[in-house]
């Protein structure tokens, strides 16, 4: 008895299994995160992020129109901040012709149908690198939800199409819109950070913005990485108060509840590959242990199979190359 059922026809060689393939990836999927500083010329590479940069804006022109031209069409702004700017309250994520204003313009004036995102959240503008302003040892919710809101306003004044909460305050994404709305921009969208863990893998994204925090973690507010329900109810909430995209965060260790999330809500599921997963590839890879391409495929087709709408990812152009 041989058997009837053979599932191998399927796999028998590349034209079968590319007809029967379940999910392709495209350079639609992609929202690529750039870091950008002060200076002209400047194309610093992370020292824990090899082949990622920072940019000055003279630079950063360039980039996005390479981008735009390989079909990568959307950004997701970090900007750098020089020390002596950072204070307890974030003042300078408030300054109009702040470098992330300026860095919104730049994209915005360099390429105009690039869909630009930015980061919101002031632990690259906090003198104690936490995404709050700190009172008393503790990260302070409701008058940090103001500057994140006003951070907000300021990003969407600038020409930003989407803003970017990443700092899991209580009741921000409320506050967020209801601004935008009062303030005419009712075009701006909010892409929530909704669920975002507490986890070891943002080192590298720490060193590219010197934001990690000076005292303590961030337990208190980032999610813990044990918790599955809590992510469920963070996203709902985020979307009961406006949210138009939810994000969870990070990527590979937490495809269990991007699956969870995306067969939820019915708004779109974007989820961050973020720092520390692209180092470890890199790293990996730079040893001879793992092939870079082939493993970086596989973890982007197994973010998207897992129900992911956008892929926030560091990988974005070396994968859009390799695509062809
Ligand atoms: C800022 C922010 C962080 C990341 C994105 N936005 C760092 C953090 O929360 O500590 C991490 C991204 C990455 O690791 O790639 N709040």
């Amino acid at each position: 008895m041989y058997p009837l059922k053979r599932n191998r026809r399927l796999r028998t060689n590349e034209a079968i299994r590319s007809l029967v393939r379940e999910t392709i990836l495209s350079p639609n999927d992609f929202l690529v995160p750039l870091f950008v500083v002060e200076g002209k010329g400047v194309r610093q590479e992370i020292a824990s992020m090899p082949n990622y940069y920072r940019f000055s804006l003279d630079i950063l022109e360039k980039e996005v129109k390479e981008l735009w031209a390989m079909g990568l069409k959307s950004v997701l702004l970090f900007a750098m901040i020089p020390e002596h700017l950072k204070d307890n309250k974030g003042k300078e994520a408030l300054n109009p012709k702040g470098l992330m204003q300026r860095a919104i313009k730049t994209v915005k004036n360099a390429c105009p149908e690039m869909l630009v995102m930015t980061d919101v959240a002031f632990d690259p503008y906090s003198s104690y690198g936490h995404d709050g302003i700190v009172e008393d040892g503790e990260i302070v919710n409701d008058d940090s939800v103001e500057i994140l809101t006003g951070m907000s306003l300021s990003h969407a004044e600038a020409g930003a199409d989407f803003v970017a909460p990443s700092d899991m305050m209580d009741g921000r994404i409320l506050s967020i819109r209801e601004a935008l709305e009062d303030e005419g921009y009712t075009n701006t969208g909010i892409m929530a950070y909704s669920a975002k863990y507490a986890s070891a893998f943002y080192g590298p994204f720490r060193d590219a913005l010197d934001s990690a925090p000076g005292f303590g973690d961030k337990k208190t507010y980032q999610m813990d990485y044990a918790n599955r329900f809590e992510a469920i109810k963070e996203t709902e909430m985020d979307i009961d108060e406006g949210a138009d995209i939810v994000m969870i965060k990070p990527g590979l260790c937490y495809l269990d509840i991007v699956r969870e999330i995306k067969n939820e809500v019915d708004v779109p599921v974007a989820v961050y590959q973020v720092s520390g997963e692209y180092a470890m590839v890199k790293a990996a890879a730079e040893k001879g242990w793992l092939d870079h391409d082939a493993v970086m495929m596989e973890q982007l087709v197994a973010i998207k199979r897992a129900g992911a709408n956008i892929i926030a990812s560091y990988f974005a152009r070396d994968a859009v190359k390799l695509l062809g």
